[in-house]
């Protein structure tokens, strides 16, 4: 996708065998128009579009010959106003439907430059395909065009472009199969891959992690023969204003420790990196768009198994910031790397901690496969709501209700990860857990803006691909981190 060429222009191309050109079709029953557009479609007014089978359903499509071996596609834009987001929907699905085409061209109403832009974000985001090394598909797509009369400053485009590469990098990191990817492998890639970036790269083997006090990366990490890595990603640029710190739960794969998953619920698991894959690519993204913000990224790396030398139900571990955690069940691994990214972040004092992670089936239940669940401080979470809202991402803000802490007592450690015999409100009362690593230990230390992130609903598609979302691993969330650390660019 790094390599198509992107344009914006009011410029009608040439029609020629290898382009398609994409016209918005509205109306209902009988009755079908094409939607406000630039290209000569006296081709099309002799034909009986709805006999063809266009219609204003969203995303349906069909195909017509125009002149010289060019082709029409009219695909339906629904009975609705084209917003930003339904026009990267759009586009994403013609693009994944027009496979095979040189040159797609999209002559759709466009009201400002965003509208523009945002035609070719998800041309982009909806190309995606997993690429392993044994088949990788080859697109023939070289160039995407946005017929339109606004002018688009080329660092718009640009960074489209940017966050399109950097969702397909969270889809591929994520789509790879967990005996390919495992904490050391995920450290390597990371490693080499931001030599390209004005990033530094910190990586801490089993080692440094137990010289540091990480104790809940270590016990997760300890059952399996694969060792865990906490990586730590930093992006300093010279005028930086403020300094944002992110966190992701990246266990490369989640078989539920000792407290082991059932085999259905095991399938899938792969995905439980998801997080450290978006904080990761995130910090990247903010890099080559050189936003003046400080950025840090943890990513706390372990593969939960069970095995001889693995953490067991009831015991004690210590967490980086000095409390004790009694592992009730070994499944709630996540909120135990977490714990320690956080605690690690807080002690930098940032304006800002974000963490993502796939934490809770619970996130599911609650709020179905579309939206993520953000908790946290006042201001944090609104944050991420504006900036979602923004990038066009669905997020919806929960409750950490103080009562809950209380279900994690024990008597022989400061808290207990999980409350056996009852799965009342888990999405949040795995926040209530994240929240006593957030911010400093010490009386009197200042509050810490923190939000946390659930996508154990979202980070997967294993339905069919619907708009720029694709089947498998989707990438969710990336464009509102860059989006919340452009907010604090400013
Ligand atoms: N990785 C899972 C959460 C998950 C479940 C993500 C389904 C995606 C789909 C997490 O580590 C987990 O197993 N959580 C437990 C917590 C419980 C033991 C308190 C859960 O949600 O059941
Ligand atoms: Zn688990
Ligand atoms: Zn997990």
């Amino acid at each position: 996708m790094t390599n198509i060429k992107l344009s914006v222009t009011a410029k009608i191309p040439s029609a020629k065998s290898g382009t398609v050109i994409v016209l918005g079709v509205t109306g209902s029953g009988e009755k079908v128009a094409l939607l406000p557009h630039k290209v000569d479609t006296n081709s099309l007014n002799s034909l009986d579009l709805v006999a063809l089978g266009a219609s204003s359903k969203f995303e349906s499509l069909i195909r017509v010959p125009a002149e010289n071996g060019a082709v029409f596609a009219l695909i339906g834009a629904g009975k609705d106003e084209l917003d930003e987001d339904s026009l990267r929907e759009l586009a994403a699905s013609a693009v994944r439907k027009l496979d095979g085409f040189k040159e797609i061209v999209f002559d759709l109403p466009t009201e400002d430059e965003r509208d523009a832009v945002c035609i070719l974000e998800g041309a982009l985001l909806g190309g995606y395909k997993y690429a392993s090394k044994e088949k990788a598909p080859k697109s023939k797509l070289a160039a995407i065009v946005a017929l339109s009369d606004q002018t688009v400053a080329k660092q718009a485009i640009e960074r489209s472009r940017i966050l399109a590469t950097s969702v397909d990098r969270v889809r591929d990191l994520v789509n790879t199969p967990p005996n390919l990817l495992f904490p050391q492998s995920f450290a390597e890639i990371v490693t080499k891959e931001s030599k390209d970036f004005d990033v530094s790269v910190t990586v801490l083997d089993e080692k440094a992690l137990k010289a540091g006090k990480f104790g809940g990366i270590l016990a997760v990490g300890q059952g399996s023969t694969r060792p865990p890595r906490l990586v730590k990603v930093e992006y300093t640029p010279k005028k930086a204003k403020q300094h944002l710190a992110l966190v992701g739960k990246g266990i490369t794969f989640d078989t539920g420790g000792i407290s082991i998953k059932p085999a259905a619920s095991m399938v899938g698991m792969k995905y439980d990196m998801t997080g450290a894959a978006t904080v990761y690519q995130a910090i990247l993204a903010i890099a080559a768009l050189k936003l003046p913000v400080k950025v840090t990224s943890y990513l706390c790396l372990a593969e939960n198994m069970p095995s001889g030398s693995a953490t067991r139900p009831n015991d004690v571990i210590q967490i980086r910031n000095g409390k004790t955690v009694e592992v009730l069940n070994t499944d709630a691994e996540g909120r135990l790397v977490l714990a320690d990214g956080l605690s690690a972040a807080s002690e930098l004092n940032p304006d800002l901690i974000i963490d993502v992670a796939t934490l809770t089936g619970a996130a599911r239940v609650a709020l179905g496969d579309r939206y993520s669940a953000v908790m946290g401080t006042a201001d944090a979470v609104s944050a991420i709501e504006a900036a979602a809202f923004d990038s066009g991402e669905l997020v919806w803000h929960m409750p950490l209700p103080a009562e809950m802490r209380a279900r994690l007592d024990t008597d022989v450690a400061d808290i207990a990860n999980a409350k056996i015999g009852s799965t009342a409100g888990g999405m949040l009362l795995a926040g209530v857990f994240l929240r006593e690593f957030v911010g400093s230990n010490k009386p009197g230390a200042k509050a810490q803006p923190w939000a946390h992130l659930d996508i154990a609903g979202t980070a997967n598609n294993d339905a069919a691909p619907y708009g720029y979302t694709p089947k498998g691993a989707t990438g969710v969330v990336l464009r509102t981190l860059v989006s919340v650390a452009e907010g604090m660019s400013r």
